[in-house]
């Protein structure tokens, strides 16, 4: 009994405890975001005590006191105490990626985890005794129609469209440049949503054209809502399964492969193939795990994600290179970023 635990694990379970609480500390960080704590603090340029920050947010005192305490024990805010007084402030982390106006803000994505991502894997026990996703049960929508449950108004489409483009904001860059793309004078990103991803390509490739394709709904509120002054991209509405894809030297498919079934994958895959120009390519960006199973952990916990809202899954690299090599590409590269997002390149 118990032979592989340590001694202090005999006694006290430590990480399985932190794992246990951690849906708490996740709602916690969310919570303070729905209620604009972290703007606040950036904007107020000065320590406040909880009560100012209830009474500017519109909030209880004990409530604000207590999350803004919980902040401060994880290290996302700080607190000073002055004659028996908490002063709050913000810290570094809190500012770059918790306030709204930060470039590099994570907050579409955080709004988009709380109202949306959490009840769905309210409901992960039905979708692994199931095997599918749960739009219907936590939403009342058609499970086989995945966007038609992503984007079931257009509030919630704002919303996916905000939390595909925080991740570009942090992990674009790696993505870009990840291989030398510059031979590829055309390129389009198939399911590219509001171009954020095509932006840090077409910033690190500008003598090429970048393009985004997507659904036509998208595309008009990708132009209404997320397009530029002097944009670097342009973009066109279409339907990477039934309509046409229009020739190109690269295809840019960015958490594309991970929402279908493979019979869909491997039709998109050769659609893509007989449209690529000569010498042309495909990148595919996406969370890979490891081949032994062994993680990476966000990657396994965004393919149980995958389970409770769409078709598909995350895989290892072994599947793309095979998926690649039966839809017709070769010369299959693939490089790990350490970050959220890896990057495989094949060509024509
Ligand atoms: C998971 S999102 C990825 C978005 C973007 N590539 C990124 O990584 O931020 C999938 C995208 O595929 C688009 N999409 C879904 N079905 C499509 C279709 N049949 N034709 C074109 N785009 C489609 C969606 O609108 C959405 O923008």
């Amino acid at each position: 009994m118990a032979e592989h635990l340590s001694q202090s694990e005999l006694d006290y379970p430590f990480k399985l405890m932190e794992y246990l609480n951690g849906f708490r500390i996740s709602k916690a960080i969310f919570s303070a975001c729905e209620l604009g704590v972290f703007d606040l603090l950036l904007e107020s340029q000065k320590p406040l005590t909880a009560g100012e920050v209830a009474q500017k947010l519109g909030t209880s005192g004990d409530g604000i006191e207590r999350l803004l305490d919980l902040l401060v024990a994880i290290e996302i805010l700080e607190v000073e105490l002055m004659q028996g007084t908490a002063y709050y402030n913000s810290t570094d982390v809190a500012n770059l990626y918790l306030a709204k106006s930060s470039p590099k803000s994570l907050h579409s994505l955080i709004i988009y985890h709380s109202q949306t991502t959490y009840p769905l894997w309210n409901n992960l026990v039905d979708a692994v005794r199931e095997g599918k996703n749960q739009n219907e049960k936590t939403f009342g929508l058609p499970s086989e129609e995945i966007f038609s449950a992503i984007y079931r108004s257009e509030e919630e489409m704002l919303k996916f469209m905000g939390l595909m483009n925080s991740t570009w904001v942090i992990d674009g860059h790696d993505i870009a440049t990840a291989f030398d793309l510059s031979c590829f004078k055309s390129i389009i990103d198939l399911g590219g949503c509001s171009g954020a991803l095509a932006r840090e390509i077409a910033k690190e490739y500008p003598s090429s054209t970048v393009m985004v394709l997507d659904l036509p709904e998208v595309i008009q509120s990708a132009q209404r809502h997320f397009a530029q002054q002097n944009d670097t991209i342009c973009f066109q509405e279409g339907n990477f399964f039934d309509g046409e894809i229009p020739s190109a030297d690269l295809y840019i498919l960015a958490r594309i492969i991970h929402d279908w079934k493979d019979d869909k994958n491997v039709k998109l895959l050769k659609k893509i193939h007989s449209a690529c120009n000569k010498g042309g390519g495909v990148l595919i960006a996406e969370a890979l795990l490891f081949e032994n199973r062994r993680g990476p952990t966000m990657v396994q916990t965004f393919s149980l994600n995958m389970l409770v809202q769409t078709e598909g899954k995350e895989h290892p690299p072994s599947y793309y290179t095979h998926l690649l090599t039966e839809a017709g590409f070769r010369d299959v590269q693939v490089y790990r970023t350490g970050k959220s997002y890896d990057a495989i390149l094949a060509l024509k």
